[in-house]
């Protein structure tokens, strides 16, 4: 049955294939349509964000955050190559929610360090939602066995784990602390 040598980790017949046989490997594909239509979403979001940012930190990271998204599309659009599907995204309800409350908050808050802290809240709950959707699938897709879809998941949840942290110590180390100081009533 080995016919395909440039895929030493399974040829896209087998991952199909593993994918169809269980309930497990359908929910796997449905919870993946789920996160690629979030990451979808988020690289139109991500820009709004950035616009409405004060601090250059903040920008900077939201930017650099971009570039990554842009990246977790396209690894997803590799695994759906493998998974020999078509890349056809399922919305997310749970993600469209959270850019939902993004843009009220955005709304809701005076430009500057004010803006810039609730940016950080509602951004770090996009990441929170990214990390535990990756980290279910890359467990699913461990015990489906699908090794080489495995690293790939845990590559996009390692850069979803570092924007966290980089979030958090933005807004520990200046941006918290400036809203802050802002008068109540300003
Ligand atoms: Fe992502
Ligand atoms: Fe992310």
């Amino acid at each position: 049955m080995k016919r395909n040598k440039s895929k030493p980790n399974g040829s896209s017949q087998d991952a199909a294939a593993v994918i169809s046989a269980s309930q497990l490997g359908q929910l796997f594909e449905d919870e993946f349509r789920d996160i690629y239509w979030a990451e979808k979403a988020l690289v139109k979001a991500l820009p709004k964000m950035a616009k409405a940012a004060t601090a250059q930190s903040l920008i900077d990271a939201i930017e650099k955050h971009l570039t990554e998204t842009e990246e977790h599309v396209q690894r997803a659009e590799e695994i759906f190559s493998i998974l020999g599907k078509e890349p056809r995204g399922k919305k997310c309800e749970g993600m469209a929610g959270l850019i939902e409350e993004a843009n009220s908050l955005i709304e809701d808050t005076t430009e500057g360090p004010m803006r810039d802290a609730a940016i950080i809240s509602a951004a770090q709950k996009v990441e929170h939602y990214e990390i535990s959707a990756y980290g279910t699938l890359r467990t699913f897709a461990k015990t489906l066995g699908l090794n080489e879809i495995v690293s790939m998941l845990e590559q996009t949840l390692e850069e979803e784990k570092m924007t966290d942290s980089s979030l958090t110590e933005l807004a520990e180390s200046s941006i918290n602390v400036e809203a802050e100081g802002q008068e109540a009533d300003e």
